[in-house]
């Protein structure tokens, strides 16, 4: 037998159902906000992710799709939606026309990760960008999303934010964190990690998000990043807070809260959850004002995020929400009402109705059966009795009520 592959999963059912309901709301609470939809590819060439997420993040150094198609050009599946979206506002010339643009998009992300709970290789994403805004009312904006979706769907989280500052601010504080390594290195002989021992190399900032106990516990005096912040991102940062704690959003700061993509500056944060066991973030984003320049357009500011979908649903999944029962059944007693049955459903369609026809002829008390296994609501049934007065058995199968309908009736009850 063929099996999907490692880490990719179908959706079906009740989890396409709840899938459904978390778009949906993601939907609606964007639009709410001015974000409008966008679909961009998912192969894109490999070099839009090495320059934008960053040559030092695990997603580009471990974890892509990456490979040579047909013609031999390197291309890769998307590892995140950020990218490919600040692609296309520059391809569509965007940037030089100055404009504001909100957009949000949903589908699959691809990272080659070790798969459990919560961490896929194919795994889906709800995102939105906006670009143009460099005011920090939209940093907010883009949380107070996150909030009403999560509020929406009831589910409890804890926001971590931080300020990561400007390009130059981060130049300096990783400077002293790298002094402060080495003087920790030299004097106590302690050696961190072999993933901190690369971070220092390439991005030494990512040390602050190791999860070994013996580098954290080094880490405990550290230089902070927030006294290396300039004098915009430090009043950006605290206005973010004041318009934050004014809209009941409750935070906390976290110094550590870095990212794992190279490309934020200014505004960092994490939704995070312990309903899906040890604590994971359930949604990620930020500012990131240099990355349209960064990947050759013109300055715009950005700020947005995303959100994992599957951790979404497996909070929702736990929390046993409610199964939507499916609509209509309709089935014929006898063989030879089948084309009349299939004109009356075709007619009820058109109205806009949901129903399902089983073409086999079975006795009354089978369709039931199955009607009532598949967790439909309503029963229909035709007979040869029924349609010589072109009627038909109707069945509430939720109150169980139970009567001749006419066929002109119908549209009005369904
Ligand atoms: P990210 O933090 O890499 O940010 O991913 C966002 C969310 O995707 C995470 O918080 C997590 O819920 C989910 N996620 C990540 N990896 C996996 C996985 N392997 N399996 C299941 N879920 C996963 C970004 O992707 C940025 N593009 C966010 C952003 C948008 N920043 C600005 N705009």
């Amino acid at each position: 037998m063929i099996h999907a592959i490692k880490g990719m999963n179908d959706l079906l059912d009740d989890d396409a159902l709840i899938y459904e309901k978390i778009i949906k709301t993601c939907e609606e609470v964007a639009k709410t906000y001015g974000y409008s939809y966008i679909e961009v590819p998912h192969l894109e060439v490999t070099p839009l992710f090495k320059r934008s997420v960053g040559e030092s993040s695990d997603i580009v150094g471990k974890e892509m799709y990456e490979f040579l198609d047909k013609s031999g050009d390197s291309v890769c599946l998307r590892p995140e939606g950020t990218a490919g979206v600040v692609r296309a506002f520059i391809e569509h010339k965007m940037d030089k026309a100055g404009v504001v643009k909100r957009w949000f998009y949903h589908g699959s992300m691809f990272r080659y990760e070790k798969p459990q709970r919560g961490r896929y290789r194919e795994f889906h994403q709800f995102g939105l960008e906006c670009f143009n805004i460099a005011n920090v009312y939209e940093d907010a904006s883009v949380i107070m999303i996150l909030a009403k979706i999560f509020k929406k769907l009831d589910i409890n989280y804890t926001l971590k934010i931080n300020s990561l500052g400007s390009p130059e601010c981060l130049q300096n504080y990783r400077k002293a964190l790298r002094e402060y390594i080495a003087n920790i290195e030299n004097s106590s002989g302690f050696k961190f990690c072999a993933d901190c021992a690369k971070r220092i190399q390439t991005n030494v900032i990512r040390v602050l998000d190791c999860k070994n106990d013996e580098c954290a516990k080094h880490l405990i005096n550290a230089p902070k990043l927030s006294e290396f912040l300039d004098d915009e991102s430090r009043a950006d940062f605290i206005k973010l807070q004041e318009i934050l704690k004014d809209n009941e959003i409750s935070f906390v700061i976290d110094e550590r809260l870095v990212r794992g993509l190279d490309y934020y500056s200014k505004t960092a944060f994490e939704f995070e959850s312990s309903e899906i066991g040890a604590k994971a973030a359930i949604a990620g984003g930020g500012r990131y004002d240099y990355l349209v320049e960064y990947l050759g357009g013109a300055k715009s500011y950005g700020v947005g995020f995303a959100m994992g979908v599957e951790r979404v649903m497996d909070i929702l999944r736990s929390k046993n929400i409610e199964q939507k029962l499916q609509n209509t059944y309709f089935c014929i007693l006898d063989e030879e009402l089948l084309p009349i049955a299939y004109k009356l459903v075709d007619n009820l369609r058109e109205n806009g109705k949901t129903i399902n026809l089983n073409y086999e002829a079975k006795k009354l008390a089978k369709h039931l059966n199955i009607a009532n296994k598949q967790n439909y609501k309503y029963f229909i049934a035709i007979g040869s009795d029924e349609a010589s007065k072109n009627e038909v058995f109707f069945k509430d199968l939720e109150s169980g009520e139970q009567k001749s309908i006419k066929y002109d009736e119908l549209k009005e009850i369904l």
